[in-house]
């Protein structure tokens, strides 16, 4: 591997992670989740839905009687890697064949029964609106059937499941607002895996977060594909579909949650440029415990890329956004998705997103180089035609710049003094805690006498690119 290539690498990761909790019981359950908060959210569903039938999570596959890989299909990498995967999982099944495996989400939709056919492990192939069939296919598959539900629904919310929190921290956790989406950006696999858009009924939503408050939570996260597209009892052209029902709209439902508590942070993700109102960013200024921060992608810096990308606005748009952003919430962070080497993207339009990055200054970014995926509009209508090579170092150069801004936007930190509410014990050393502040950015500072779930405020006395380092003033 070439230094480009472990640059990018770094940034580009498809992470997996293992939610378990342990615990002595029959059936075993290992359930590792990739890709998107989503799956993350989903896999807590899954886990709740198959701890009704005896099933236990555990951290150790070797000991599982099912091991469930929730995958994404986002990126061509995100798949292989899942491949991989699984197939490390093959010794084990040869020493124990009843040892059942099931893949989940994207990739499971995406591929449907080839995903059978090509990988002669897997036992279980369930999409994400079809998690309440797992009980049923996991018998099936008992009896030596291979079983698969990949039905797409327009309804299911999973709205009165009650997730199992496991793998997180007990301080913050994801609350599911509305799944699918429908705005069929043309580079994205996402309306083909995930179904028609659909929103929950608020109640529910509101109640999982007393819910979760009441339990010590302290940090919920609204999630949703484009959570601005939110709207309970309205038509999608906006009218009002049963009289007797109150509309709910994201600015709305944004408010409701954070009633809950003043002590309960609220974060949401992921808004879109093209439906993001200024209703949703004044709720946002109006209650301190909803966090300033958007997480807003542009994709590119160039409007007809983003013609071509379907996104739905320009750059110019887009600019307007952040300008209204920081308007009426002055200090708000802002975080972003950019795609480099999208087809048919010539160096001109390149050079508009690194203009771009360089007017908007973002506090982080999420970057990639395109990977054109099998049946979207893109792969459809135009050419993959920018050579692997160049989209990798367009997106080194974003990745340089972008690099750069942030590590100035932190030292801007020094001296300034945030609230953080406490995570957990930092990766890098047993003596500090880290946590976020409102803005998102990551916090490390000495544990002292603190406690994890505490808010305490930190004075910040040093940074790197992605963290800054302070010490607790007052807690
Ligand atoms: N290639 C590269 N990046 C993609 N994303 C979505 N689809 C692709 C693709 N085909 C990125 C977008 C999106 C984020 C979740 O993943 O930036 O916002
Ligand atoms: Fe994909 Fe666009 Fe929907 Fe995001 S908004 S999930 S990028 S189609």
């Amino acid at each position: 591997m070439n230094q480009l290539d472990k640059i990018i690498d770094t940034v580009q990761q498809d992470e997996a992670l293992n939610l378990c909790s342990n615990n002595q019981n029959t059936k075993k359950l290992y359930l590792e989740s990739y890709g998107c908060q989503m799956n993350f959210s989903d896999s807590e569903i899954v886990a709740s839905i198959l701890s009704k039938e005896g099933f236990e999570t555990t951290n150790n596959f070797e000991q599982s009687d099912l091991i469930l890989l929730n995958t994404c299909s986002i990126r061509e990498k995100a798949e292989l890697t899942v491949r991989t995967r699984l197939r490390s999982f093959n010794k084990l099944k040869k020493k124990n064949p009843k040892l059942m495996i099931g893949m989940l989400g994207c990739m499971a939709e995406r591929m449907k029964t080839s995903l059978l056919e090509e990988e002669k492990l897997v036992d279980i192939v369930v999409g994400p609106d079809a998690y309440r069939d797992l009980p049923k296919l996991i018998k099936e598959a008992e009896t030596g059937q291979k079983s698969i539900n990949v039905l797409l629904s327009r309804e299911e919310t999973y709205a009165d499941i009650n997730p199992v929190r496991i793998g997180d921290n007990g301080i913050s956790a994801f609350i599911s607002i509305m799944r699918g989406c429908d705005n069929m950006c043309s580079f994205c696999v996402v309306p083909f895996t995930r179904g028609r858009e659909r929103s929950r009924n608020p109640l529910s939503i509101v109640a999982e977060a007393r819910d979760l408050f009441s339990n010590g939570y302290k940090e919920v996260t609204l999630l949703g594909q484009n959570v601005d597209s939110y709207r309970w009892n309205i038509s999608k052209k906006g009218e009002v579909l049963d009289p007797n029902i109150p509309t709910t709209n994201f600015a709305q439902l944004l408010e409701l949650v954070a009633l809950v508590s003043p002590n309960l942070r609220v974060r949401f993700s992921t808004s879109h440029p093209k439906d993001m109102t200024d209703e949703a960013i004044t709720v946002m200024s109006k209650h301190e415990n909803i966090c300033d921060y958007i997480h807003l992608p542009v994709q590119s810096g160039n409007s007809a890329v983003l013609k071509r990308m379907n996104r739905g606005y320009t750059r110019e748009w887009y600019l307007e956004r952040i300008r209204s952003i920081r308007n009426i919430i002055p200090d708000c962070a802002i975080s972003t998705d950019i795609i480099t080497g999208f087809s048919e993207e010539t160096k001109e339009e390149h050079l508009d997103t690194i203009s771009l990055i360089k007017e908007v200054k973002f506090d982080y970014a999420y970057m990639f180089f395109y990977s054109e995926r099998p049946k979207t509009l893109a792969e459809r209508k135009f050419k993959d035609d920018v050579p692997l090579q160049v989209k990798k170092e367009r997106l080194y150069e974003v990745i340089e710049i972008q690099r750069k801004q942030a590590f100035m936007i932190n030292k801007k930190s020094i001296g300034k003094t945030f609230q953080v509410l406490i995570e957990g014990t930092s990766k890098k050393s047993s003596e500090m805690f880290c946590g976020r502040n409102s803005k998102n950015a990551m916090i490390v500072f000495p544990k002292e006498k603190y406690l994890i779930g505490q808010y305490v405020n930190v004075l910040i006395e040093d940074c790197t690119t992605g963290t800054l380092k302070g010490r607790v003033i007052k807690s």
